[in-house]
């Protein structure tokens, strides 16, 4: 492995590109899933074993609802099984697991499924994973509003109700499969993440893929509206 010398502290990615994964190899949709979660398995590892704090993923978006509602399903199912069989994972690893999403959306019994799960590993201190799950952006902005209206919250206190207000702005994205938008995900939190897309489809990204996205997040130079100059000496005082 490379010396990365610049580690993010929260790493968020959008696994896209199951179904042409499973479609490409003349299989259902359902199989890219399925082979998508080994992918969320050698990811959690890499993570764990690199001590990078927290690990977001976007799993399921509230537009996804309108999908077929066979693979509505599945992915349901498919979530509910990979908890359960995780929760060992979990604990061997020290991680904290959190579900943020439109948890009124998900069904009684998911819902009893995750909140088990949280609860178990809420004193966890390793990684915290959390899965974006029924989510998005315009949702969580607007939940958030009313919250914080109805709170009567002075300015510079937003981010406060949103959904990830525990959890800080990721500073990698990664999005597999090619496509280059954000899909209504981290819209707030996003405001200054260093975004990486590639080709490979999520069932095809391991360990190896996951570090090249970190090494060439630790080539980049966040700015954060200063000037190269500015860091620089920044840099210097601090030596
Ligand atoms: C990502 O893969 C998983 C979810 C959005 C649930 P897709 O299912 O979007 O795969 P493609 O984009 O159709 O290949
Ligand atoms: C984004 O993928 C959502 C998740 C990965 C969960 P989609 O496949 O739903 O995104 P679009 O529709 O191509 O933008
Ligand atoms: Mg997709």
């Amino acid at each position: 492995m490379e010396n990365i010398l610049n580690m993010p502290k929260h790493v968020t990615i959008i696994m896209d590109g199951n179904g042409r994964w499973a479609q490409s190899r003349g299989k259902e949709r359902i199989f890219g899933h399925y082979e998508g979660a080994e992918s969320v398995r050698a990811c959690v590892e890499y993570a764990v074993e690199h001590k990078i704090p927290y690990l977001s993923l976007f799993a399921f978006s509230e537009e996804n609802w309108n999908r077929p509602q066979a693979e509505v399903s599945e992915l349901m199912s498919l979530m509910a099984k990979s908890i359960f069989d995780e929760m060992s994972t979990f604990a061997r690893y020290n991680v904290r697991f959190m579900v943020l999403g439109n948890r009124a959306h998900l069904s009684d019994s998911l819902n009893r499924d995750i909140d088990m799960a949280m609860e178990k590993t809420a004193s966890n201190t390793g990684l915290t994973l959390i899965v974006f799950l029924s989510y998005s952006g315009k949702w969580d902005i607007e939940q958030a509003a009313v919250k914080f209206a109805k709170a009567g919250a002075p300015e510079g206190r937003f981010q406060e109700f949103l959904v990830t207000s525990a959890i800080p702005d990721p500073d990698l994205l990664i999005r597999t499969s090619g496509e280059q938008r954000i899909s209504n995900y981290l819209l707030w939190q996003c405001a200054y993440t260093e975004f990486y897309f590639t080709p490979v489809l999520w069932p095809d990204f391991r360990k190896d893929e996951f570090e090249a996205a970190l090494i060439e997040y630790s080539n980049r130079q966040r700015r954060f509206g200063k000037t190269a100059e500015q860091l620089q000496n920044e840099d210097q005082q601090t030596k």
